[in-house]
């Protein structure tokens, strides 16, 4: 077992990260009685102690929920900042004076990939690599070639398994959950391949656009947003083989073994769309080509899954939001019940909701009540409800790196062939095909028809 970390310092401290995600997920975990380490905040602005725990008091209090004072109380002594330049030795000197204490840090980089070299650097000049553990957000370089220079450059000062690539949605417990409804649940087993599925159909739907990170968002776009990462993981867990055992590399063992059968992305397969005013936002350039929406097909070589089409989809602006896998079954093969001029009945669908309201409904056919025979499509459950509260994905996240599991994290492998699939549809220079804002996408285009609609 892994020891426990024992401090963790947060690179880019006065950021959108830190704001938005980490300073919650710390203070749940303060609540939850799991942290009792020094926090300490890294930033290039002059922020000292009493300005990061005022920060952190407003961030918490604006969520609307009361704080617990002493809980809070405690988490602000915690926290502590250290000033200076990423390139200067000088901020390295000074925080490893402040880790004196710790023999374990995590340091989360929350900072652009830009200098991630110097930080890498710094650490590993004063000592502090040797014995720590480094968090690092995706996109995981913005191609394959990249993500190897990051990966050589993280490497020549962490040791490999210290070495912590996030993917949130694997901490997701809705996402995580698709390993168990598949690999416990003996009744879909059976059906889990080409014989019995006719496609597969996922869809992270975003009602909102930019939010703000237009700056960031423009020099990265969709595909490497979220279709190289957390769009391909999702593919993975619905489409891998049981892992062997349960540790971190037997799973990711076969996540690598799935994203190898899936073909490179077939640019003339896909929709890449930008949502009308998109270019009109602060931050994004006037001519810019990057996509806001994509959607794709992607081919899985193997025996389970030779045929059956994973469409995938993801937007900004679109006219709801929902994260989910809708698995299509094939049609019967005796269409009884359809009367003369009653449509075919519905496939059965099995959903998986990952998103905020998660859970798994099937869509069966029922009888349509009335004098004749026909079918209708209906709901038998939805269970979400009872699984009760669960832990936020990046609660879980710096909770797993601080103990060390690896499980959650997307390891080097891994990313590489991610980036081999998406490869073919990385920088366009042409234009995305226009869409609406709370539309679905480019209207008449390929795979922007056609899908079963989200469950809201
Ligand atoms: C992030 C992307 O990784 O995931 C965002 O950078 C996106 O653009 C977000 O909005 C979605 O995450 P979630 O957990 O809200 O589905």
């Amino acid at each position: 077992m892994d020891v426990r970390a024992e401090a963790v310092v947060l690179f880019g401290a006065t950021g959108d990260l830190v704001r938005k995600k980490l300073i919650p997920a710390i203070y749940q975990l303060a609540l939850a009685g799991r942290l009792g380490m020094p926090v300490i905040g890294v930033a290039r602005s002059d922020w000292d102690d009493d300005r990061l725990r005022s920060h952190a008091r407003d961030v918490l209090s604006a969520g609307g929920r009361p704080l617990d004072g002493p809980v809070f109380d405690e988490l602000s002594e915690s926290l502590s900042m250290v000033v200076g330049e990423y390139s200067d030795p000088e901020t390295y000197k000074v925080l490893a004076d402040r880790l004196s204490g710790s023999a374990r840090p995590v340091f989360y980089l929350a900072i652009p990939p830009s200098v991630f070299q110097d930080v890498v650097a710094g650490l590993a000049a004063v000592g502090l690599a040797e014995r720590g553990r480094v968090i690092v957000e995706k996109p995981f370089g913005r191609d394959r070639a990249s993500a190897r220079a990051l990966n050589n450059c993280l490497a020549a000062a962490f040791d490999q398994p210290d070495i912590f690539r996030i993917d949130h949605y694997l901490e997701k417990e809705s996402v995580e959950g698709l390993l168990v409804f598949r690999f416990v649940n003996t009744i879909l087993e059976p059906l889990w391949n080409r014989n019995y599925i006719a496609s597969v159909q996922i869809t992270m739907a975003e009602a909102f656009g930019t939010e703000g990170r237009a700056g960031f968002y423009d020099g990265v776009g969709a595909v490497r947003d979220v279709l190289q990462n957390h769009l391909l993981q999702v593919v993975a867990l619905l489409a891998m083989e049981p892992p062997i055992a349960d540790d971190a590399d037997a799973y990711r063992d076969e996540e690598l073994k799935v994203l190898r059968q899936i073909q490179p992305i077939d640019a003339a397969r896909t929709v890449r769309g930008q949502y009308v005013g998109y270019l009109d936002e602060p931050g994004v350039a006037g001519d810019s080509t990057t996509e806001t929406f994509v959607s794709t097909e992607l081919a899985i070589e193997s025996w389970r899954w030779a045929g059956v089409p994973f469409y995938v989809r993801t937007g900004k602006c679109m006219p709801a939001g929902a994260t989910e896998a809708v698995i299509e079954l094939r049609r019967p093969p005796r269409l009884l019940f359809t009367g003369h001029d009653a449509a075919l009945p519905e496939a059965n669908l099995i959903r998986f909701r990952l998103g905020q309201d998660d859970g798994l409904t099937m869509t069966l056919q029922a009888k349509a009540p009335g004098v004749r025979t026909i079918t209708q499509s209906v709901d038998p459950g939805d269970f979400a409800a009872a699984l009760g509260h669960r832990q936020e994905a990046y609660e879980r996240l710096l909770d797993d790196a601080m103990d060390g599991r690896r499980h959650r994290f997307a390891r080097e492998d891994t990313i590489e062939e991610e980036w081999r699939i998406v490869e073919p549809i990385l920088d366009h220079t042409r234009r995305p095909s226009p869409y609406y804002k709370g539309t679905w996408g480019p209207a008449g285009e390929f795979l922007t028809d056609g899908w079963h609609p989200v469950s809201l």
